[in-house]
């Protein structure tokens, strides 16, 4: 269960965190966020099917992770992490990956996790993804999520928000991000990046609101519908 208060979402992101086997790059906020979610790319989108799967961007720090998580609770979705999925897949850790083959191996791992996770999906499911921070900014890797349909949405936040959380979830957490560098460095990625996240079928700005309250405005917003699972006993959450 995810506390209404940002700080309690920190600490519970954080303890699951730590209770990872291996120390990979931070996948949590501390953000007291406001949210509203509003479209970033088209106003004018003919009406969906049902979506079934939405995949966050954003920023290092947005908090893709934690919403994620709060979201794939609330609604008895699959929550997944990419960066999880890239580790399992490669047998070493983002900051491996980086360290050791540099972000080029690193990007083409992500390209191929994401594109196994879309094949997935094609099968059906329900399933709440956090990318990782440059994912969208690729295009091989947004022209991939755009022709298969899914809902892209983006978690902004001021960059000084951000580059706070980020150097939060070092210090407290331990999180290894290896492009989080300089701030000058995180200015300019962030400005870089920035507009190819507003490319999203979605964004939601924040500032003053917890991680809990996102998730129930996205949900809101999306028109996202809970599973519920039925047995013979009757229906279980
Ligand atoms: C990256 C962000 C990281 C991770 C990798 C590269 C980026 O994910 O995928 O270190 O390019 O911004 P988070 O956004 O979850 O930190």
């Amino acid at each position: 269960m995810v506390k209404s208060t940002s700080e309690n979402a920190l600490k519970n992101s954080q303890q699951k965190k730590s209770d990872r086997s291996r120390k990979r790059s931070g996948k949590t906020t501390g953000a007291k966020v406001r949210a509203s979610v509003r479209p970033a790319a088209s106003r004018n989108e003919p009406a969906r099917a049902p979506v079934n799967a939405v995949f966050l961007v954003g920023f290092m720090g947005a908090g893709k992770s934690s919403v994620g998580r709060a979201l794939g609770l609330r609604l008895n979705w699959t929550f997944e992490d990419m960066d999880d999925r890239i580790e399992r897949r490669e047998g070493r850790t983002v900051a491996e990956i980086f360290r050791d083959s540099g972000e080029t191996e690193f990007r083409r791992a992500e390209y191929n996790a994401l594109r196994h996770v879309l094949d997935e999906l094609r099968h059906g499911g329900t399933r709440v993804v956090a990318l990782g921070g440059g994912a969208f900014a690729q295009r091989n890797n947004a022209e991939l999520l755009t022709a298969s349909g899914v809902t892209t949405l983006f978690l902004d936040a001021p960059v000084e928000e951000l580059w706070q959380r980020c150097c939060k979830q070092a210090n407290e957490a331990g999180a290894e991000r290896p492009l989080l560098r300089s701030k000058d460095q995180f200015r300019e990625l962030h400005r870089a990046r920035h507009k190819k996240y507003s490319a999203a079928s979605l964004r939601v700005e924040t500032g003053g609101r917890s991680i809990d309250e996102i998730a129930v405005e996205i949900i809101q917003q999306l028109g996202l519908k809970k599973i519920y699972i039925r047995t013979e006993q009757g229906e279980v959450e």
